[in-house]
């Protein structure tokens, strides 16, 4: 099999940048993958931060002005890891300079900034672009989402998606770029999280109608820079109830995006259940899916269960991992670069993609109407 190189640079060599950067250093660990990445390039505003990308002996251009790499042609895939704040201008410009972008989310602060990122997607179609969300690549997400498209679901009564953080109940965290609206946008911690809780939902065609929100500012103030109290004015828990439709009936798709959901270190979880059949999985039990059915128990009849499937390590894209080991995180991002590199090559077949231009934007879509429905219908209690 002919294997395409493939030279990939990182802008924002922060926490994602270098998990990025680690994740391609796993590649061999792919069978039969059509295309090998190589990271040769970083950028970031910060020299210091891109001193850890010395150990990669591929990177051989480190660069404190992105433009730098738009100009370079022997880049072909970039991506971009920076502040939601910077998303709209980075992101337009690396797909206008014809460079496959898998752009982080939220993929623009707001939906004036999505709806101008799509805009150039359309107008340089030469560029391929997706927006990143690893944790569907999980197996057990795999294996939930397969089961609820095998149809053994029957009637659907509801759908819950979910994904949870923790970090932000310790009321001295500083205050960071993450929570101020400014750098963050005014969706909070739907910019933060809420991609993570539509990927699965809208590839299965669950688009949200009649979108509620519930909106919490649970820790007004943080220590800024100096050690002081400043304004937190982002929003720190959302839940977003909405009507979606799944073979045309309509049913309750509830999606939890929390930064203070005690006790959660990044945990993403799925639970479909209809009259036939239902399926949970949540990353905290990672190799654990549930699936319900009526059962004959030996000795009782026929009964109502809930039972457990280890979902093993095996993904979208095939590793030499053996099938009965665990997954994690880094595997997540390793199997969403698989899918990109494949599908930019046209050949991901049938397997599971990242998240489109289009299913991002219309993220934005659905937090601007919880916001709306937020301040126009009930309004936040205070
Ligand atoms: N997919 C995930 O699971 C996940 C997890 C965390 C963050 N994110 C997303 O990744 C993005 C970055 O988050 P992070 O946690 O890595 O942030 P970070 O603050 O750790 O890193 C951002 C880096 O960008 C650099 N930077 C700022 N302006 C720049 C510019 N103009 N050019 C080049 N570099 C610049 C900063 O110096 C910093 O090193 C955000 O969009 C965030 O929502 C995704």
């Amino acid at each position: 099999m002919t294997v395409k190189t493939v030279n990939v640079a990182i802008i924002g060599g922060g926490l994602m940048g270098r998990e990025v950067a680690a994740a391609l250093q796993r590649w061999p660990a792919l069978i039969d993958h059509p295309v090998r990445p190589q990271l040769t390039a970083v950028c970031d505003i910060n020299e210091a931060a891109m001193d850890w990308f010395d150990q990669i002996d591929s990177v051989t251009t480190k660069v404190t002005e992105y433009h730098a790499l738009l100009s370079d042609s022997s880049i072909d895939v970039i991506y971009v890891a920076v502040r939601h704040d910077l998303h709209e201008s980075i992101y337009r410009d690396v797909i206008a300079a014809g460079k496959g972008l898998l752009a982080e989310k939220p993929f623009g602060i707001d939906e004036s900034a999505a709806k101008s990122i799509l805009a150039a997607v359309e107008e340089y179609p030469d560029s391929f672009v997706r927006c990143s969300s690893e944790m569907p690549f999980f197996p057990g997400a795999q294996m939930a989402l397969n089961y609820v498209l095998s149809g053994a679901i029957g009637t659907i009564i509801e759908a819950r998606s979910s994904f949870l953080h923790s970090s932000d109940l310790d009321r001295t965290k500083p205050l960071g770029w993450k929570r101020q609206n400014q750098f963050c946008g005014e969706a909070g911690v739907l910019n933060d999280l809420g991609m993570h809780t539509w990927h699965v939902p809208l590839r299965l065609g669950w688009v949200p109608e009649q979108v509620f929100g519930l909106f919490q500012n649970i820790v007004p103030e943080r220590p800024g820079p100096d050690g002081s109290l400043m304004e937190c004015d982002t929003w720190e828990n959302v839940v977003l109830h909405s009507w979606a439709r799944h073979d045309g009936v309509p049913f309750p798709l509830t999606t939890e995006t929390k930064r203070i959901a005690p006790g959660e270190k990044n945990t993403w979880v799925f639970e479909a259940v209809g009259m036939d059949g239902g399926v949970r999985f949540s990353t905290k039990n990672p190799k654990s899916v549930e699936v319900f059915g009526v059962i004959d128990v030996p000795g009782q009849g026929r009964e109502q269960a809930w039972q457990q499937v280890d979902s093993g390590s095996q993904s979208v894209w095939p590793t030499v991992t053996g099938p009965i080991f665990e997954f994690g995180f880094s595997d997540s991002i390793l199997q969403m670069w698989a899918a990109y590199l494949a599908e930019r090559e046209g050949l991901l077949g049938d397997r599971f993609g990242c998240v489109t231009p289009q299913e991002a934007a219309e993220t934005h879509r659905i937090y601007r109407e919880a916001r709306e429905s937020a301040a126009s219908r009930l309004g936040p209690i205070g």
